[in-house]
């Protein structure tokens, strides 16, 4: 059965509707330890998420919760400072809600951003990764039951994932900023931990490049709802098992720090080039 969502947030789009004080042009999800970007930006306009009707609460440090509306280079940006995992026990209908929003507030681009673990033996932590594609296999069930059956326009649409325009924008942004942007498959897990070193051998043979948490679900949506949709991966961590190290969060959200400075960078300039 395909979720109402315009029935399930009636109170948000209404409130949304009301204090949003201009249509964004661009959105972009901040992923773990990658919040710090809003800082860097002028902010016309914040609200927390536990103020808006019927978001759920984020239950993770480093996901501050947050929206802003911003602006940079004349353009009206939506920035999601943390977003809802499956990992943490919601729904999909939940964890979409970002997209949701950038959509019902009339975004043009939905950039989402994210931390992952690194398989590609050529990738190091630190590494920054343009999404070529996503496997997004295990999430197949939950997207049908989010969208319904897909009529022709949007199956269309998901052709258009990752956005041929967006995606050789970032690239051309990273070339002028001398940003060295890995390109792969960014392979989604729905935890609720990090993968072992079996599974992680297994996405390997199967053509990842990273793995993460979030993200697939977001970008089939964005693209089925018709906006231009796009995502680049933080390499926060060698995936388990290839190093003998043990995964943590402060091992994430540290990482993400060190390249914080670069992905502001590869960020601004993505939206300075965007029409
Ligand atoms: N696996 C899944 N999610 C992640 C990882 C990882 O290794 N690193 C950051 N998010």
């Amino acid at each position: 059965m395909k979720i109402d969502l315009k029935f399930k947030y009636r109170d948000l789009i209404k409130y949304l509707k009301d204090e949003a004080p201009f249509n964004p042009h661009i959105a972009i999800v901040l992923g773990s330890g990658l919040g710090n970007f809003a800082a860097s930006i002028k902010i016309l306009k914040s609200f927390s998420t536990s103020s808006l009707p019927d978001y759920p609460p984020s239950t993770i440090k480093g996901h501050e919760g947050k929206i802003h509306f911003a602006k940079y280079e004349n353009k009206n940006l939506l920035l999601f400072q943390g977003r809802i995992h499956f990992y943490e026990g919601y729904k999909i209908s939940e964890c979409i809600l970002t997209v949701f929003i950038a959509n019902l507030l009339k975004c043009k681009y939905l950039l989402l951003t994210n931390a992952a673990g690194g398989i590609n033996p050529t990738f190091v932590p630190g590494d920054l990764m343009l999404n070529l594609s996503i496997n997004g296999m295990s999430i197949k069930k939950e997207i049908a039951g989010l969208i319904g059956l897909s009529d022709e326009r949007g199956k269309n649409n998901f052709k258009n994932f990752p956005s041929i325009h967006f995606n050789k924008t970032i690239t051309q942004a990273a070339y002028d900023e001398k940003i060295d942007l890995k390109e792969g498959t960014y392979w989604f897990t729905k935890g609720p931990s990090y993968e072992t070193p079996a599974e992680v051998r297994m996405i390997g043979n199967f053509g990842g490049d990273a793995v993460g948490m979030s993200t697939a679900h977001e970008a089939v949506l964005g693209a089925y709802l018709g906006m231009e949709t796009a995502s680049i991966s933080c390499i926060t961590n060698y995936a388990a098992g290839i190093t003998g190290q043990k995964l943590s969060h402060e091992e994430v959200t540290d990482t993400a720090k060190l390249v914080e400075k670069i992905f502001e960078k590869l960020v601004k300039k993505t939206i300075y080039l965007l029409d």
